[in-house]
């Protein structure tokens, strides 16, 4: 693991979008897996700018995301499709349909699973993979478990993960119970993993992350076995690894 350890969030966010910036570069047809969540949003403002400057062309990208509410539309404007749209692609030369969000609609769950799965292989894989990471540990929607899932599946939420993400919502009743999100599996076999950490809030998973056992109950812990992984964190979020790393 390769870490990064920035001053604050707009750093975080600056030092990701050079990350990114370079996979494009480097690969311009890249598969970019997405992320959604508060700590991406500053990462996705400095790749518009990238764009908007002459300097990022995403004409030959292609973007699975991570995950996406059950039983909202992508017209939603908490669902992720939406997120995505209003945050990065409405605003990029991304070609929309060579962007993948879950569909959080579909009825059949075990079906929009396998395809999406399917559509990630078809791709080639993922050359990079942003992730934040939840206070319990959460990459995706992986929400701490007895086990580790490896392909596209449907979680129930955990109380924690709805709480936290009440602040989107006019009330806790109104967040999706259960989500779509790639499995560790998917994650795993991303070329490169990218994860970014921000605030006090996270300093006690990414501790357990980084230096506890690989263990289901963190899931981002078993990052530790991937090859290429680079973290991005702010002085915050590393406050509980500073004299360790
Ligand atoms: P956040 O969520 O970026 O809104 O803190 C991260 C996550 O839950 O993965």
């Amino acid at each position: 693991m390769l870490i990064y350890a920035v001053k604050d969030y707009e750093e975080l966010s600056r030092k990701a979008a050079n990350i990114i910036s370079a996979q494009i570069i480097l690969k311009p047809a890249s598969v970019l897996g997405l992320a959604t969540g508060s700590t991406p949003v500053g990462t996705y403002r400095h790749l518009v700018e990238g764009y908007q400057k002459g300097d990022l062309d995403f004409s030959k990208v292609t973007s699975v995301n991570l995950d996406e509410y059950r039983g909202l539309s992508g017209d939603h404007d908490q669902s992720y499709r939406y997120f995505m749209n209003t945050n990065l692609f409405n605003h990029v030369n991304i070609r929309k349909d060579h962007t993948f969000v879950p569909n959080g609609l579909t009825e059949d769950g075990a079906e929009e699973c396998a395809d999406y799965d399917a559509r990630i292989e078809a791709l080639g894989g993922i050359d990079l993979q942003l992730l934040g990471i939840g206070g319990n540990g959460h990459i995706g929607f992986n929400e701490p478990s007895s086990v580790f899932t490896r392909g596209t599946h449907l979680v129930t939420l955990t109380q924690e993960t709805r709480q936290a993400n009440a602040r989107f919502f006019a009330s806790i009743d109104e967040v999706p119970t259960q989500a779509y999100t790639m499995g560790v599996g998917n994650i795993m076999a991303a070329k490169k993993v990218l994860l970014l950490a921000s605030g006090e809030n996270k300093a006690q998973a990414l501790y357990d992350t980084v230096l506890g056992p690989v263990d289901p109950m963190v899931p981002a812990s078993i990052l530790q076995l991937h090859s290429d992984v680079i973290i991005v964190a702010d002085e915050a979020a590393l406050s509980l690894l500073n004299d360790k790393i």
